[in-house]
């Protein structure tokens, strides 16, 4: 039997120039490279000037995509992109974005599920595509958390950074077997009970403003682990894939140590890890397709080989999927 399946295409990224060390971080609140990087990993992260909005970010990150998937910009018919900060209240920043690329038809619509925000768009580009309905969808994460930190506050300020990741997925008939290259299982969840632990204190139906992140971080990091592991194990009864078979783990980089807690509680060889929270920061839902994007650039992730995705965050959100690239 013949069954639809999405298939990435290629994938891109773009990160803003300035480049903020934990040392420059150290100048503006009280806080030192060495507690950052005991606590996070995080050696440093990029922040977006004034003119390098979300939609630029993620237009450029768009186009680097499409360029690696070898296709034209106007083949797509669907665009979805996961943020927090988007450039305006409304309309939704894909729009934009389908409008600089210069794509006319289909549809377009941001997704907002914070560091969960890319694995919620992967999945529902997927509902999109197996069922028939779209071809070639273009699925981003582009964020630009600075603008809604409190550089006042050290537990929060020092964690964050901006940027952007995209994917182009392909809708192609196959077998629909386990070998085969697509999406093959996606697992998301919620529990807004949880509110109070990772919130913005802001919104055009509250304050009428943008507001400031707030978190409760040892809160997060706690429910952190156990939820993504479970998500994880449920990828595994979907395929009947295990810990062994994963070539590349490209977990949401929120910190270092709730990556190494994962993979060691499912089992993943650190070496199948994919790590880039060093250099980049937590950039929210663009930290999946910037760490994908990374290491298919470096020639780590190649055709054919499983990779699995997972994140965890505000709401809280939380998902996984399993991915034949
Ligand atoms: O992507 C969305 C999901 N978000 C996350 O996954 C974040 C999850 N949480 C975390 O990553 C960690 O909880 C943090 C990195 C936020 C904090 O690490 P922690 O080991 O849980 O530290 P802590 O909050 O228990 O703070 C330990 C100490 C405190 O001082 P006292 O009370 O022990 O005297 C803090 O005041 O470290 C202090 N501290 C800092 N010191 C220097 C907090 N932030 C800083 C800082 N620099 N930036």
């Amino acid at each position: 039997m013949t069954v639809l399946r999405s298939v990435v295409l290629g994938c891109g990224h773009a990160l803003p120039a300035h480049r903020m060390t934990n040392a420059e971080i150290a100048t503006r609140v009280d806080t030192s490279d060495e507690w950052i990087v005991e606590r996070t990993g995080i050696n440093a992260r990029h922040i977006a000037a004034k003119d390098e909005t979300t939609s630029v970010l993620a237009t450029r990150a768009a186009r680097a995509a499409i360029e690696n998937a070898g296709i034209e910009a106007s083949s797509i018919d669907l665009v979805i992109l996961a943020t927090a900060t988007p450039d305006f209240t409304f309309p939704a920043t894909a729009t934009q974005v389908q409008a600089a690329l210069g794509i006319t038809q289909g549809a377009a619509f941001d997704l907002q599920a914070v560091c969960s925000g890319f694995v919620y768009a992967m999945t529902t580009a997927d509902k999109f595509l197996i069922s028939g309905s779209h071809k070639r969808a273009l699925v981003i994460g582009a964020e630009t958390f600075s603008r809604i930190l409190d550089w006042e506050d050290r537990t929060t300020c020092v964690l964050f950074g901006d940027g952007a990741g995209a994917v182009v997925l392909e809708a192609q008939p196959g077998a629909g077997e386990i070998a085969d290259r697509g999406i093959l299982s996606t697992h998301l969840r919620a529990d807004g009970r949880h509110l109070d632990k990772l919130y913005v204190d802001g919104g055009p139906s509250t304050t009428a403003t943008t507001g400031h992140l707030r978190m409760e971080g040892k809160e997060v990091f706690r429910y952190a682990v156990t939820f993504l592991a479970e998500v994880i194990e449920a990828a595994f009864k979907a395929t009947g894939l295990t810990a062994a078979d994963i070539d590349w783990f490209v977990p949401h980089q929120a910190n270092r140590r709730i990556i190494d807690a994962t993979a060691r509680k499912l089992g993943i060889d650190p070496a199948h890890v994919v790590l880039t929270v060093g250099d980049h920061g937590n950039t929210s839902a663009a930290s999946i397709p910037l760490a994908l994007s990374t290491a298919c650039a470096d020639g780590r992730i190649k055709k054919g080989q499983l990779v699995l995705i997972e994140a965890m965050g505000g709401g809280f959100t939380w998902g996984s999927a399993l991915i034949r690239w």
